[in-house]
């Protein structure tokens, strides 16, 4: 038998297994969930669960306007989805221009298990960010109505997020309110040497 020939079609059957891996369209959490929420859809745009392919559709170009990113690779960003898709409780919601086919909008919803209010589900919005040519469109607002429809339809008991002092308006505007005596808002950064530059956000 030729050893090296077999070897190099093993190699190139993994390569091919692995490029189609990678190029299955897999969905952060099941697409049918957002059928079920009354969304104002818009015409040129597509509302959808987070896919394993937008890292080629500039989700974490996105990303970075809201906040420093990092050199993220497609496997690092392909380990961080699935570790999610796993651990569940991640709802991330992207928009994408059918056009361009890039993702243009994005937020995210996280549902915490509590044992507290009975068993209970608290939701916290994250990583809210609209691409720079596309604001003041109602997107902003769009997907974060999206997220707290899809907190509502978890039974979340309560949806809360952290923002910079400027946007309070934004979010107020969508129904979010800072209640009278709780709504403080404090960190503990941890800074390691090896670590990226820790978030600000
Ligand atoms: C904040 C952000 C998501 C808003 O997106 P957007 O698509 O431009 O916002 P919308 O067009 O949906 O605005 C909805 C409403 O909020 C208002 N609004 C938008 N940005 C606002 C701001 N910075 N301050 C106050 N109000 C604001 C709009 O005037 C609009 O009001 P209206 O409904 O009365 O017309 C967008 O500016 C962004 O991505 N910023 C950078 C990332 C960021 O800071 N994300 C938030 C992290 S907490």
């Amino acid at each position: 038998m030729n050893v090296p020939a077999a070897e190099e079609r093993v190699t190139k059957m993994s390569r091919t297994q692995e490029k189609s891996i990678e190029d299955d369209e897999i969905n952060l959490f099941n697409p049918a969930i957002l059928d079920r929420l009354p969304i104002s859809h818009v015409s040129g745009l597509l509302i959808m669960p987070l896919r394993s392919t937008d890292y080629d559709k500039g989700f974490l170009v996105l990303l970075s306007q809201l906040t420093d990113v990092g050199n993220v690779t497609k496997e690092q960003f392909l380990n961080r989805f699935y570790s999610m898709k796993t651990a569940g409780g991640y709802y991330v919601v992207v928009i994408e221009d059918v056009n361009s086919g890039k993702v243009i909008a994005c937020a995210s919803l996280v549902v915490e298990q509590k044992f507290i209010h009975n068993c209970s589900l608290r939701g916290r919005l994250e990583d809210v960010v609209v691409n720079n040519n596309y604001r003041g469109q109602s997107l902003g607002k769009l997907v974060v109505t999206i997220v707290a429809q899809l907190a509502r339809y978890f039974h979340c008991y309560k949806l809360s997020l952290d923002c910079v002092d400027r946007l309070v308006p934004f979010y107020e505007n969508i129904g979010f309110k800072r209640e009278t005596n709780n709504a403080n808002y404090l960190n503990m950064r941890f800074h390691s040497e090896n670590a990226t530059e820790q978030s600000r956000l």
